[in-house]
């Protein structure tokens, strides 16, 4: 797969300056646009934790400069942003994670992509992501999962553990007092597939099963047919602490499950 950012001016951990002074008015008006299009379903469809913490961002004014939104984060939960070309090596991504930095693309999509977008683009990223990583406690499980991540390297297990991340950090739902909720990014940067995972009765919403999820494979290019649901990100930090190596061990034996 060829990749669309621009690599060059990488650094060896893969980041790069924003340069937020050659965005174009019209990639702010994009962005803005895909701003107020989330922003009038989130409140629906958004968990708690997610809603609060957009507030104190205030990025809908355009494509938000990384660095003021770092300063607050980093006060807030000592995690930062760094910026990327788009999508890097698993390594130098659980490496920025396990040191509490977010690698956030730089680039934004096309007004031709306005609905789907198959890379992950900074408008993915930053709403998407970002938010969440100002909750104390999803804060550090997304620490974990970095350092869980260079572990799974050395375990040859990468492939098991990209599928728990898809399923929770991408694409999960929460069962609130409210009721249903999305808190995967992948859910909250979407215009259609936000309110079909919490609403649509077709696909299947199953408790979070930790091995289950590292089994199930997954699509990319449609929408999940399969979402599970936690109870809260305490329990998400809670159900990922064990050590997952007799786990990748067990699981290797198994077959995988279709999404
Ligand atoms: N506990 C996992 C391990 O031992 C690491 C991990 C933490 C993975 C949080 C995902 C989320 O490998
Ligand atoms: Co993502």
């Amino acid at each position: 797969m060829s990749l669309r950012g621009d690599y060059n001016l990488a650094a060896s951990d893969y980041s790069v300056e924003q340069d937020w002074n050659a965005y174009r008015g019209e990639e702010h008006a994009l962005f803005r646009r895909l701003y107020d299009r989330q922003s009038k379903l989130v409140p629906r469809y958004a968990c708690a934790e997610w809603i609060e913490a957009i507030a104190e961002l205030d990025a809908g004014s355009g494509i938000p400069r990384f660095d003021l939104v770092s300063r607050k984060l980093k006060t807030k939960t000592g995690w930062e942003i760094v910026a990327v070309p788009g999508l890097i090596p698993d390594e130098a991504f659980f490496m920025h994670l396990a040191n509490r930095r977010f690698p956030v693309t730089v680039w934004l999509r096309k007004p031709e992509e306005f609905d789907y977008i198959v890379e992950p683009d900074v408008f993915h990223d930053f709403f998407g992501h970002v938010p969440l990583l100002f909750d104390a406690v999803y804060a550090d499980h997304m620490h974990e999962y970095g350092k869980g991540g260079l572990k799974a390297m050395r375990l040859d297990a990468v492939k098991m553990l990209a599928r728990l991340y898809w399923y929770t950090i991408e694409f999960g739902l929460m069962k609130t007092p409210a009721g249903l909720r999305a808190y995967g990014a992948g859910l909250l940067s979407s215009g259609g597939e936000l309110a079909h995972s919490v609403t649509d009765p077709a696909p299947k919403r199953l408790a979070f099963d930790l091995e289950k999820a590292l089994r199930t494979e997954y699509r990319v290019d449609r929408y999940q047919s399969t979402y599970f649901v936690i109870d809260s990100f305490a329990q998400l930090l809670r159900e990922t602490a064990p050590d997952f190596a007799p786990i990748y061990d067990r699981l290797r034996a198994l077959p995988t499950l279709a999404p």
